[in-house]
């Protein structure tokens, strides 16, 4: 059974139909019905699994409209991704009287504002301006009854982290919590007990990602970076790319050397009025460009279907940054390339990111294949624990037992 298994209503169920999704992913068969019966959920899933679609569909159903208050706030990272939920919402919500609104900054608050005057059921924001419009009493969030913190771990980065507890703060206590994403490096796994309470905790695990994804590392000099560069796209045939740099500057000036070679390419980096960013963005969606050059700002979230391949032209910081980039191809199943240079200063990330997948980069002719390592089973499991995050006295007890559940499974994950 496809989504029928959900009871949407009609209305709901007639766009899922018209965005050609027939069978739930598997993210969204698991989470979907705990979300539609109240609960806290922390989803976990890889890149390009349809996490968006499991928070977007149940509030859908859930959300009644006849008031003018806010009742479901989805907090994202970027502008971007903000502007993606909220089309999705739009999409998916098309036969539902709901309204929706996105809040970000780098552009005029007016509309915002009148959007919010006129009332809005849910809201999809990033952070600083949220906040803004909190404190001039814009925003109103004392009726929220669902938080989405999309791309969770990474909205508890220290950059994030003070504002999203300050819009907490302004939240009532009692309502639904969801937080998602593709990583959750384990020290950042311990806040998330500051906003879960006795969450479900779903977690869709698949190796795939080493099948769908391949992914090649090349060892460089840093001198040589350029001409390496160059040398590989002549080689590379590729509908669309995503190059990515470790800092704006060098974002800007490798975009224009391309340019220059008449890649069609543009670059894509916090610098640049938003509304530049835009037009880069939708010129790359539309394919009007066949390259992006851009910082981490692209690394989350982005849904660019026919993104085949991912040069790291700079290694990323950590290997979840590693993790969220390789994920802008292959979505929904498709198969994509990444191609990372490395210098021998980042060995150590390389290093990381064969521990983290269980695999091992293989030397082939001139670059690194990324392998399995002999021995290992790429796995699919799916697992539920609740209550294992509480830190309060009398759970103590069971959060051991958790614990002690999850080392055996994971054990469990990775035996032959
Ligand atoms: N059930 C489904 N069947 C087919 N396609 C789907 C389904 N659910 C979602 N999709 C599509 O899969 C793509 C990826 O979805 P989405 O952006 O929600 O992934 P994600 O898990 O949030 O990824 P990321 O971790 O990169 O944010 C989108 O194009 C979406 O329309
Ligand atoms: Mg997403």
């Amino acid at each position: 059974m496809g989504f029928q298994k959900f009871n949407f209503k009609e209305e709901i169920m007639n766009e899922i139909k018209k965005v050609g999704y027939t069978i739930p992913t598997p993210i969204q068969e698991n989470a979907i019905p705990h979300i539609m019966e109240g609960k806290d959920v922390l989803g976990l899933a890889k890149t390009g699994t349809g996490k968006t679609a499991t928070f977007v569909l149940p509030l859908l159903e859930k959300l009644k409209r006849g008031d003018k208050n806010v009742k479901a706030l989805i907090i994202a990272p970027t502008r971007e991704l903000a502007e993606q939920i909220n089309s999705t919402i739009t999409q998916l919500g098309n036969g539902t009287s709901l309204k929706n609104c996105v809040i970000y900054g780098g552009v005029s608050s007016k509309i915002q504002i009148d959007n919010l005057k006129k009332g809005m059921d849910i809201v999809v924001g990033c952070p600083g301006r949220l906040l803004d419009l909190l404190n001039q009493g814009f925003l109103k969030l004392n009726k929220l009854e669902v938080l989405v913190l999309d791309e969770a771990d990474h909205m508890f980065d220290m950059g994030f982290l003070n504002d999203i507890r300050k819009i907490i703060k302004q939240t009532p206590v009692k309502k639904q919590n969801l937080l998602f994403s593709a990583t959750m490096p384990v020290e950042i796994k311990k806040l998330v007990s500051e906003i879960l309470k006795e969450p479900v905790i779903i977690e869709v695990e698949h190796n795939e990602a080493i099948k769908k994804i391949e992914q090649f590392l090349i060892k460089v000099e840093n001198i040589s970076k350029k001409s390496q560069l160059l040398d590989t796209l002549e080689k590379l045939s590729f509908d669309s790319l995503i190059i990515f740099t470790k800092n704006k500057h060098k974002a800007k000036n490798l975009s224009r050397i391309l340019e220059s070679k008449n890649y069609n390419s543009v670059s894509f980096q916090g610098d640049l009025p938003q509304s530049r960013r835009e037009k880069a963005l939708d010129g790359f969606r539309k394919g009007e460009y066949k390259v992006l050059v851009a910082t981490d700002i692209a690394a989350r979230g982005l849904d660019i279907p026919q993104v085949t391949h991912i040069i790291n032209y700079d290694m990323p910081d950590t290997v979840a940054a590693f993790t969220h980039r390789s994920g802008r191809t292959g979505r929904a199943g498709k198969s994509g390339v990444v191609i990372s240079f490395a210098t021998k200063e980042e060995s150590k990330i390389i290093q990381e990111i064969e521990k983290l997948n269980k695999t091992v980069f293989t030397k082939t002719t001139s670059r690194y294949r990324l392998e399995e390592k002999e021995g290992y089973q790429a796995v699919k499991t799916i697992e539920k624990k609740e209550n294992n995050f509480k830190n309060k006295e009398g759970n103590r007890e069971r959060n051991k037992e958790g614990n002690k559940e999850g080392n055996k499974n994971s054990q469990k994950k990775y035996k032959k």
